[in-house]
């Protein structure tokens, strides 16, 4: 296996999966050191966005180790987490405690749910790794019911050519340095700017979103656009 995480067309997944295998452990505590922290405030956003009311069905997609399902969980969701890592999804049922959320294995691509089904859809981090991001936002559009929410976290594209590059060169070094530090993995952290740079991210994502159709979207930026949701509402 070649030394690069980032592989297009068909093995794309099995490149991802056996990243996300190998740093599960000590995914949580990269995110903290990583973001300062930042990347809670991020998912309570898409948590306040997500609107939940009491019952709601929510489909937390790529889910991971849990972080966006359980925050919907608190807000009195009914919540499913779908991630096809074994690893990530044993960490989340760890942190699971007694809330009401189903966590199992599958793929973005091909949702386990018949259309419909939801109220809400999230995934955090997860549209980048899909071997087409196009598919990931038509199968997320699929499964939500009519004025059902979808709501979606990822690293984002600084407008401002100038952050972009500072920030572009913090992914280069210090991202893979932390990832080497806390984890031993170098490479799997580098494999965030390589896969962000095969992602149109925020802008080209929302138009994309416009033409599914999906009502009411919006891109909300943080750190200047380094960060991003999208988000968008299934047509009632
Ligand atoms: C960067 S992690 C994000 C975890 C979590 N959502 C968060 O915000 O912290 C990306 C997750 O997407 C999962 N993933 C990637 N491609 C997937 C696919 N096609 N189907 C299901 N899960 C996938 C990986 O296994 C990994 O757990």
């Amino acid at each position: 296996m070649s030394n690069t995480f980032y592989a297009p067309g068909e093995q794309r997944a099995a490149k991802v999966n056996d990243l996300f295998a190998r740093i599960a452990r000590r995914y949580d505590l990269i995110n903290d050191l990583q973001s300062f922290g930042l990347h809670r405030r991020w998912k309570r956003r898409v948590a306040d966005l997500a609107a939940v009311t009491p019952g709601a069905r929510a489909l937390d997609l790529c889910c991971g180790t849990g972080d966006l399902a359980l925050a919907l969980a608190r807000r009195g969701a009914r919540v499913t987490g779908l991630d096809f890592s074994a690893p990530m999804l044993a960490v989340a049922r760890r942190r699971q405690g007694g809330r009401d959320i189903e966590f199992i294995q599958g793929d973005a691509l091909q949702i386990p749910f018949p259309d419909a089904s939801f109220d809400i859809v999230t995934m955090g981090y997860g549209l980048r790794n899909l071997a087409s991001w196009e598919a990931g936002l038509a199968e997320m559009r699929r499964v939500a019911k009519p004025g059902g929410r979808l709501v979606i976290l990822e690293f984002g594209k600084p407008a401002n050519a100038l952050w972009r590059s500072l920030y572009f060169a913090h992914l280069r070094c210090s991202v893979p340095l932390t990832g080497w530090l806390f984890c031993g993995n170098a490479q799997a952290y580098a494999y965030i700017l390589e896969s962000l740079k095969h992602y149109p991210a925020q802008l080209a994502v929302a138009a994309h979103l416009r033409a599914l159709p999906l009502a009411n979207v919006r891109v909300i930026n943080f750190l200047g656009g380094a960060m991003a949701i999208n988000y968008g509402e299934k047509a009632v």
